[in-house]
């Protein structure tokens, strides 16, 4: 009940207070948040830049449509996703799961090669499309687990993608940027804040078959 109860409380939100901001201990939940997100095959085949340089801000800015949010929020995170040495990626998590789990790595061979097997019947643009899914997953628990703190975000996709990988200097490191999304609070002037939510309906949305 108390999460549709969030849900219906946040909205995209268009203008932040620029006096306001998340505290570290909120920074730190919100990351947990995105941490714990799941993955195919448990891969996180991405990573997260929380970017609190003013000057790479202010840069990004006129990248995203010159939306406020970039600048003007408290914190602004960018999902990134891996588009290159996607096999290395796959053996980073075998060490890591053999490390946690206290498994001879040998015996995760088997599950490595298949996902290898798997990836290798994908083309590039197709490995990137899957791999820049997993980020919305860790983008929605991001903006949900602010909707539980009452701090607003707002999911941005609205951006020139190849500008920003090159600005963050993703591309030289084999990822590249899925989506930015800023969080704060809301300002008392933003007046999307007041707008009913326009959501299709039960009949439309669901089919039972
Ligand atoms: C993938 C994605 C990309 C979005 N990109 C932008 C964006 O660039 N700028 C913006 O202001 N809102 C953006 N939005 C917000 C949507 O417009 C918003 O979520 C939708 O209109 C529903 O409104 P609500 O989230 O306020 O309930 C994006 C949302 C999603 C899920």
């Amino acid at each position: 009940m108390k999460l549709v109860e969030q849900l219906n409380w946040r909205y995209a939100t268009k203008a932040f207070n620029t006096q306001k901001k998340v505290s570290e201990r909120d920074i730190d939940y919100l990351k947990e948040a995105i941490r714990l997100s799941a993955s195919s095959y448990g891969l996180q085949l991405y990573k997260v830049l929380l970017v609190e340089d003013k000057a790479t801000r202010e840069a990004l800015r006129p990248l995203c449509w010159n939306q406020s949010q970039i600048t003007d929020a408290s914190h602004l995170f960018v999902f990134c996703h891996k588009v290159e040495a996607l096999d290395q990626g796959v053996d980073e998590y075998l060490a890591l799961q053999s490390e946690l789990r206290e498994v001879e790595v040998q015996k995760l061979k088997g599950y490595g090669d298949f996902i290898k097997s798997k990836l290798s019947e994908i083309n590039d643009e197709q490995k990137s499309q899957w791999t820049s899914k997993q980020t919305y997953i860790a983008a929605a628990n991001l903006m949900v687990a602010c909707a539980e703190l009452e701090i607003d975000s707002c999911p941005i996709e609205g951006f020139e993608v190849e500008k920003v990988n090159a600005l963050l200097g993703l591309d030289k490191q084999g990822y590249s940027a899925s989506m930015l999304i800023p969080v704060g609070y809301r300002s008392a002037e933003d007046k999307t804040q007041h707008l009913v939510k326009v959501r299709r309906s039960n009949t439309q949305l669901f089919e039972t078959i």
